[in-house]
């Protein structure tokens, strides 16, 4: 049975393994845009989706609206990372640190997620709800990964 949290988890490993790209690519070769591209639409429709069918639902409940909106307030700090990266582009003195400090938020981001935020919310949630935000999930990441393609 499907459950929101597998499904979470499935684009966080794309967002890590695009991060771990991105810092190790130097700027001036022709692949850095195009792995900014990807990792910034993975971001932005992984974090409109999740806010949508996880933190929406989490902060409606008393015992979740402290972890939600630090969830939130992160999401908007990666945000931030990605626009100065955007910024950036072409000043290849400035990028390496710009790439590296914006894995740093999207790795930290994530791990807080899957060990605490994830744990609250497995018991704000019954399995149903789990199953059934999991399917609405997918189906605006697919939708949002076109949505936000600059
Ligand atoms: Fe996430
Ligand atoms: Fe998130």
């Amino acid at each position: 049975m499907d459950n929101i949290f597998e499904a979470l988890r499935e684009s966080h490993e794309i967002q890590r393994a695009l991060c771990r790209q991105l810092v190790r690519i130097k700027p001036d070769d022709a692949r850095a845009q195009s792995v900014f591209r990807e990792l910034r639409i993975e971001l932005a429709a992984h974090a409109a989706a999740e806010e949508r069918f996880l933190y929406a639902q989490i902060l409606l409940d008393d015992m979740g609206l402290k972890s939600s909106r630090h969830a939130l307030a992160e999401h908007h700090d990666i945000d931030e990372c990605v626009e100065s990266l955007a910024k950036a582009r072409g000043q290849h003195d400035l990028w390496p640190d710009l790439a590296k400090k914006l894995s740093h938020e999207v790795h930290h981001h994530l791990r807080e997620e899957e060990r605490k935020f994830f744990q609250v919310s497995g018991k704000i949630l019954g399995d149903r709800q789990k199953q059934l935000l999991a399917t609405k999930y997918r189906k605006d990441l697919k939708r949002m990964r076109e949505v936000v393609a600059p």
